[in-house]
């Protein structure tokens, strides 16, 4: 076999090995999603009440789309309630997700679920996410958030 064909199988081998492993953190965010449609909705725009929302969409959200560091941050740690925007509380779900892959499969599939279609977040920085954050003992609050953004 001459080497660009084999070249073109190996590269072929790599696209299916992470197409597998992006598979695979989708269902595990599919799963732990209950736990967030409670306010979330299941569509993720957001569960309507009355003339309100429990909370915002997640489709098309800066924050889910964004840098994945500032997401990883707000489900660890939440999100002051400094508005009456929203019924609900984004409260901190570190205990929730304990587990690299399990943080990882959530930030992987609200970032490519509802249209939104953001990179992949691996367990290997999901866990460099939860160390970058381990010190933060406060929730995140809105002018935290846009600072990191910039
Ligand atoms: C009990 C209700 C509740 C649950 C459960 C909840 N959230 Fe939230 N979430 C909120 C509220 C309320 C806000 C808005 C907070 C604010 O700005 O005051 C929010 C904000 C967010 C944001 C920022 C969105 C934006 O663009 O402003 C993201 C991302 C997010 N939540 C993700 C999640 C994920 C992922 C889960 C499940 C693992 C989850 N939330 C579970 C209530 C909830």
């Amino acid at each position: 076999m001459n080497r660009i064909l084999i070249l073109f199988l190996a590269s072929l081998g790599i696209a299916a090995a992470q197409d597998d492993a992006k598979a695979k953190l989708m269902e595990a965010g599919q799963k732990a999603f209950p736990t967030c449609m409670a306010c979330h909705g299941q569509d993720g725009k957001g569960l309507p009440i009355g003339d309100k929302k429990m909370a915002p969409s997640l489709a098309g959200s800066k924050i889910a789309n964004g840098k994945p560091e500032i997401l990883a941050a707000v489900i660890l740690k939440g999100i002051a309630k400094e508005t009456q925007d929203y019924m609900g509380i984004m409260a901190p779900l570190e205990a929730a997700f304990a587990s690299d892959e399990q943080l990882a499969g959530i930030m992987t599939y609200i970032r490519n679920s509802f249209g939104n279609e953001a990179s992949v977040v691996t367990p290997e920085e999901a866990k460099a996410f939860r160390t970058q954050w381990a010190e933060q003992k406060q929730p995140m609050t809105r002018a935290k958030i846009e600072e990191l953004e910039k």
